[in-house]
């Protein structure tokens, strides 16, 4: 163990939580203390940094925490440029840049998903030394083959499609289970196959509401009398897609005649949440009709994000920790740290912050899922 001080870090977890930060907060601490570098916790994101909430960070602290879900620092969505301040929302980032100046950081670690990507670069543009990870059960971070969390998600989504099955079997149902993921089909996806769902709907596939009820009333002809239909909270059905693009169009036309630049509602996400609320009740409510098969509906919401990482994400977690503390050792700044193919590696930021990756099209999993005959919703 070197003796000699080898600079100071922050470390932060932002966004919505999941199992594997704090697996990620002890292999950074300790990688990085390894190496003779100093490490202070910040608490509850980004706000914690404005307003300079702080604890040490020890070998004493960070142990015993790998398999704990949540995040002992707290964490937030707040953003520095966008901070709300009682009724206002206020731009904070000097404060932010002044804590980070204050405590003597070299460097600033940010575990978080897109929108922590986005902050993270913002404060690399006024100058402080950064470096991210990738967190987030969506799993729609760039330039990161998965990122951590979505594996323990999967997990939990897959044996909540389990269990449903056998109550669906029993009572002749359709039971379609809604799956977070906010704009992304991934963690949908890929529960959807590891449970054998036989309908999965993805954001990135509009569904058409008479291909699934036909898909449904195929599987009953057959003799299999209940349907399992997992769906992503993002979903849109092919009108919804349609009217969300000409609502788009208009959007830009408008704000560009009166030169406001800014992005349309649906690539901000606004309202998304409040629309999408009903989407799982609905689509039942539909198929109830057109199927005359009882349905019900299951929403996992939260209990996705909760309780102790799997060993795939414990080991994802603690090599991508890790691999951070070797690269703050080395000053390899302003970078996240992916995971591409076996090998945990460093790409610039800039490649990363304000790209979602979602569900290509021709994606394997799609093409996994078509043929063990899953309908995927779209029009026949
Ligand atoms: O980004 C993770 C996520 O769980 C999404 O899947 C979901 O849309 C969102 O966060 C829910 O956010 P909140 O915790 O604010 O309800």
């Amino acid at each position: 163990m070197p003796t000699k001080s080898n600079g100071t870090i922050g470390v932060l977890t932002a966004g919505g939580d999941c199992p594997g930060l704090n697996a990620v907060i002890r292999g950074v601490s300790k990688a990085a203390m390894h190496y003779g570098i100093k490490v202070i916790g910040i608490k509850d994101g980004f706000r914690g940094l404005v307003e300079n909430r702080t604890m040490p960070l020890d070998n004493a602290i960070v142990s015993g925490v790998l398999t704990q879900g949540g995040t002992f620092l707290g964490s937030s969505r707040d953003k520095p440029h966008k901070m709300k301040r009682g009724e206002n929302i206020v731009d904070l980032t000097d404060a932010a840049v002044r804590t980070y100046r204050k405590l003597g950081l070299d460097c600033l670690v940010c575990l978080g998903g897109n929108g922590t990507q986005k902050s993270a670069y913002r404060l690399q543009k006024q100058g402080l030394n950064v470096l991210t990870l990738p967190k987030t059960i969506d799993n729609d971070v760039a330039e990161t083959d998965v990122t951590f969390g979505f594996d323990s998600a999967m997990a939990i989504a897959t044996e909540a499609i389990d269990r449903l099955h056998t109550t669906a079997t029993s009572h002749q149902r359709i039971i379609v289970c809604e799956v977070m993921g906010h704009d992304a089909g991934w963690l949908c996806l890929g529960a959807g196959i590891a449970g054998g769902a036989d309908v999965i709907l993805i954001p990135e596939i509009p569904y058409d509401l008479e291909s699934v009820a036909r898909h449904v009333l195929k599987r009953q002809r057959a003799g299999k009398r209940f349907s399992l239909i997992a769906v992503a909270e993002g979903i849109v059905s092919r009108e919804e897609a349609r009217a969300r693009a000409t609502a788009d169009r208009l959007t830009h036309e408008l704000r560009a005649e009166t030169r406001i630049i800014t992005q349309s509602a649906s690539q901000t996400g606004e309202g998304v949440h409040l629309v999408q609320e009903a989407v799982a009740s609905r689509l039942a409510r539909h198929l109830q009709r057109l199927t005359g098969v009882e349905a019900r509906v299951s929403s996992l919401g939260h209990v996705q994000r909760g309780g102790a990482p799997t060993p795939f994400d414990r080991l994802l977690c603690t090599r991508f920790g890790t691999k951070a503390g070797e690269l703050l050792a080395e000053r390899h700044y302003n970078i996240m740290v992916g995971l591409k193919g076996t090998e945990c590696v460093p790409v610039p930021l800039k490649k990363v912050a304000g790209i979602k990756r979602i569900v290509p099209p021709d994606h394997a999993w799609i093409k996994t899922a078509r043929l063990v005959e899953t309908c995927m919703g779209d029009k026949l």
